[in-house]
């Protein structure tokens, strides 16, 4: 798949096929994150590949938001050590978003659950107090279709200063 057209039609997918992710395919999907930019080259980054339903149940029942992960056949969680370089945070969403546009590329569906409004998920996961869990990606084959707008460039995109809309391009978009 064309990157812009990823880009593009990637969405969050919450339902999924009951259907396993081929060790191959999983390994691409650590690859795209691997190969996300970061600081200095920093890459500051573990990724915790959660497969086992036992254990994808219980992290799914500390969401608020993210029940949707029980029924998937694959979680990634993504941690970044905040101690490695100031941009951890930026880092871990670039290596998050780059495995999310991939699962889109290889056919999967995905989904981004926030930790933040989680129960006792570092502790379910073993993640030391000192790391940061940026996200749990939800993944699996696609059961749904989701559509998603978004703001037109007209509405958020100035020339030269914030806030100064005139500019060379007319926007084409719809
Ligand atoms: C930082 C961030 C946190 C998100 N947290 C959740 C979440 O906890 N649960 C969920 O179902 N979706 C979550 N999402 C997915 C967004 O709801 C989704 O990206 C947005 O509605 C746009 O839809 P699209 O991804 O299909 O284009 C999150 C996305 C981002 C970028």
């Amino acid at each position: 798949m064309e990157v812009l057209e990823a880009i593009r039609t990637r969405r969050s997918i919450r339902q999924y096929k009951n259907e396993p992710i081929p060790p191959d395919v999983i390994e691409k999907l650590l690859e795209a994150g691997r190969w996300a930019p970061s600081a200095s080259n920093s890459q500051p980054w573990g990724f915790i590949v959660i497969a086992d339903a036992e254990l994808k149940r219980k992290v799914s029942r500390s969401f608020v938001f993210g029940h949707f992960l029980a029924e998937a056949p694959l979680g990634i969680a993504v941690v970044v050590d905040p101690w490695r370089t100031p941009c951890a945070i930026q880092d871990g969403t670039l290596a998050a978003y780059a495995i999310w546009l991939a699962a889109h590329a290889l056919g999967l569906g995905a989904c981004w659950i926030n930790p933040n409004i989680s129960r006792g998920i570092k502790k379910i996961l073993c993640i030391p107090a000192t790391k940061k869990l940026i996200c749990i990606l939800s993944i699996g084959y696609s059961a749904e279709s989701p559509v998603h707008t978004r703001r037109k460039l007209q509405g958020f995109v100035y020339f030269e200063k914030y806030g100064n809309k005139e500019g060379p391009i007319s926007f084409r978009q719809g």
